[in-house]
């Protein structure tokens, strides 16, 4: 992968977590995707129903694929109060959908820490499409 546009990710994160719709946690989260040298960002958006709120990351995903990402290149989260927030787990398990093992995901407190990471050294041994192989050929056969 070329140069990262770490600091273009970090302002697209920015803004959209000034955008976070969090008013159950007060935790705003930004997130930005790089895809072909475009960038998609995106915040998390809670619900009174609680567990209806979706991750930043999630919808920084979901906005990439809606503008037709098939991969995504880097990532970049902005969170967290006395450290940085690395993505939850759920969120490491969507990205690793779309992105490899080797994969730079950069995740930043607002006050200016930052860990550099890759989606591989978050999700080990992550399940993917390559596990469900066998069992999507043996349905087709099964004509199930
Ligand atoms: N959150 C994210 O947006 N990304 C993460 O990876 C961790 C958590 C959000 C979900 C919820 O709106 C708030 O942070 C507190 O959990």
């Amino acid at each position: 992968m070329a140069r990262v546009p770490w600091q273009a990710l970090l302002r697209a994160a920015s803004r959209a977590r000034a955008r976070a719709h969090a008013p159950y946690s007060g935790f705003a989260v930004g997130a930005a995707v790089l895809v072909r040298g475009r960038i998609h960002a995106a915040c998390n958006v809670e619900n009174s129903s609680y567990p209806l709120s979706v991750c930043a990351e999630r919808n920084a995903v979901a906005m990439a694929v809606a503008a037709g990402a098939k991969s995504i290149d880097a990532v970049v989260v902005l969170g967290g109060h006395k450290r940085p927030a690395p993505p939850c787990g759920g969120c490491r398990q969507v990205l690793a959908e779309f992105g490899a093992a080797g994969t730079p995901v950069l995740y930043a407190s607002p006050k200016g820490q930052r860990v550099q990471t890759t989606l591989g050294e978050l999700l080990p041994a992550a399940f993917g499409r390559s596990d469900l192989a066998k069992t999507r050929k043996s349905k087709v056969r099964a004509g199930k």
